[in-house]
């Protein structure tokens, strides 16, 4: 029998946390990362990977799920406090990977009716994560409700490249390629090899499957905690500072099928004076921002959620999948990966000694 091994498709912050859980559960598997673009050497502002690899643009911060909604919520709930308790953990263990707990407040104009049911002391991050809701006297003058609580953000460049780092040094493989199919990736692997589907959108034709654009501004200025201020005609405003000195993340829109790469100028102005008039404790006028970079990326966002599936798509080639991460997917992350983990471990069955 051929020596066993793994390729995971996709070198996003999915196929990164999948492949590090699966590198954990067998670490005398040969495993291998195909992905068309990888976290960069450097965090230079130079970088400019495609939209289309959406990690490279999150903000990203943790905003927690309220359980008691749809059945896909409750689920995504759960792996967003998974995901929380091992984000803590790198927080606290490896602060050079770019993950810091921080203060998280957000107000909304017309707030779904599970969260006015909610009340201070009651869990919403993690259990102890400090929940509060607002006073009416602490809200922005057009704001209906709010709360504040414990979270974490994450420096996403700086992340995925220490994921990746790790990944390498335990003896893990990296081909920058693209493949035309996820099949292809069996050349690589070879038949009665497990493949892992994390390529976010750009291989095949799930038709469930579309973009969301997210045009952000990173700017140098550094704000001490995260904020979100979600308007009832749907548009929001948000702030991400990225830990170890990375500025901050002045967002951001979301545009459903809304193909642009380039940077919107008047985006960019609309964010930014938002951001004055939301914000007034941040930076006092448009002027005085330091711009370092424009973002535009896509989230690869699926009608319904992931799917984790596996499927066999010919005799000797199972594949198990896991994307449609969408707007959440460092938020859930090891959770998914957990998920994955769980389908590789049911595909591999018997062989799992290797
Ligand atoms: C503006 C913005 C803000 C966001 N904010 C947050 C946030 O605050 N919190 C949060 O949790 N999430 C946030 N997100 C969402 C987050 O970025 C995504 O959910 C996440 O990055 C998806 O990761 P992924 O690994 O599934 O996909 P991707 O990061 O897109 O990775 C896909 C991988 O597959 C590879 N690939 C694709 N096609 C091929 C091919 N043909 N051949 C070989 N390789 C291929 C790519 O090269 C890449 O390596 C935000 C996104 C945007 C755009
Ligand atoms: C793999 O993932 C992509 C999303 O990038 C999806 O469209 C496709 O159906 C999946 N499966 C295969 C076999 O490509």
């Amino acid at each position: 029998m051929p020596r066993a091994s793994i390729v995971v498709v996709g070198a996003g912050v999915t196929g990164l946390t999948a492949a590090t859980l699966l590198q954990q559960e067998y670490p005398n598997v040969a495993i291998t990362i195909v992905a068309a673009e990888t976290p960069m050497p450097s965090t230079s502002l130079n970088d400019t990977p495609s939209a289309d690899y959406a990690s490279m643009w999150a903000g990203a911060h943790y905003r927690p799920i309220h359980p008691l909604t749809t059945p896909q919520l409750q689920f995504e709930h759960k792996l967003g406090m998974h995901a929380a308790g091992i984000m803590r953990r790198i927080a606290r263990e490896n602060p050079e990977a770019g993950v810091a707990e921080m203060p998280a407040m957000e107000y909304f104009q017309k707030p779904a009716p599970e969260l006015l049911r909610m009340t201070t002391g009651d869990v919403y991050a993690w259990p102890g994560d400090g929940f509060r809701v607002l006073e009416k006297h602490e809200l922005p003058r057009d704001a209906a409700w709010g709360c504040e609580y414990q979270s974490y953000c994450i420096n996403v460049p700086v992340y995925c490249r220490w994921l990746m780092d790790r990944f390498l040094a335990k003896g893990g493989r990296v081909i920058r390629r693209r493949l035309s199919s996820v099949g292809e990736a069996f050349v690589v692997a070879g038949e009665d090899q497990l493949v892992v589907n994390c390529s976010g959108r750009n291989i095949g034709t799930d038709p469930k499957v579309k973009i969301i654009r997210g045009q952000t501004v990173l700017v140098k200025q550094q704000y001490h905690r995260t904020i979100t201020w979600q308007r009832a005609d749907g548009t929001w405003a948000f702030l991400i500072p990225r830990p170890n000195g990375g500025g901050t993340i002045v967002g951001g829109t979301k545009e459903l099928d809304d193909w642009e790469s380039a940077p919107r100028d008047e985006t960019r102005e609309r964010l930014l004076r938002r951001c004055v008039e939301s914000f007034p404790d941040f930076v006092k006028t448009v002027e005085e921002f330091v711009v370092l970079k424009d973002n535009v990326g896509r989230r690869p966002w699926r009608e319904g959620g992931y799917r984790f599936e596996i499927e066999q798509i010919a005799p000797g080639k199972t594949i198990v999948h896991g994307y449609g991460a969408g707007g959440r997917g460092y938020e859930l992350s090891w959770g998914a990966a957990g998920k994955i983990l769980e389908l590789a471990k049911e595909v591999l069955g018997g062989k799992a000694k290797l």
